[in-house]
């Protein structure tokens, strides 16, 4: 499956916490050349649209590390383009989201960028590089 659509949607506010975290944003920057805006743009989808367009396609991992305050989970991540944008989807191995839903990182404000609000759709390609 070449493409992916879905609707945006507004989360808790916890994707803030992995792309502000210091040690994720260098591997994004490095294994996805994405150097992310702080925060994950929520997008639900179809179960198996999601599950078909995810399959067989390379994930990037990110493994967990521990700090001494505490301890912080893997990410599996797939590089892709949102409007022409390099962005990536990421999949921690802790999330509350369920099979329905994914997040997005991109290196800008996409919601200004693109004007987007809440139910809008939006499309999700694959990238290669
Ligand atoms: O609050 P929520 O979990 O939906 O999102 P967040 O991860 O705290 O991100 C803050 C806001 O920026 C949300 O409205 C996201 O939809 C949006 N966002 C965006 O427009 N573009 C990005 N690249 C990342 C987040």
């Amino acid at each position: 499956k070449k493409n992916l659509s879905g609707k945006v949607f507004s989360g808790l506010g916890q994707g803030g916490f992995y792309v502000s975290t210091i040690e994720y944003k260098k591997e994004f920057k490095k294994l996805l050349n994405v150097d992310p805006y702080e925060g994950t743009l929520n997008i639900r989808a179809n179960k198996e649209d999601i599950q078909e367009f995810l399959a067989n396609k390379e994930s990037v991992r990110i493994d967990g590390f521990e700090t001494k305050k505490r301890s912080y989970g893997g990410i599996n991540c797939y590089k892709i383009k949102i409007n022409d944008v390099d962005g990536a989807i990421i999949v921690p191995d802790r999330t509350n989201h369920n099979n329905e839903t994914i997040e997005i990182i991109a290196p800008m404000f996409l919601r200004e960028k693109f004007n987007l609000k809440d139910n809008d759709e939006v499309e999700l390609q694959w990238r290669l590089v």
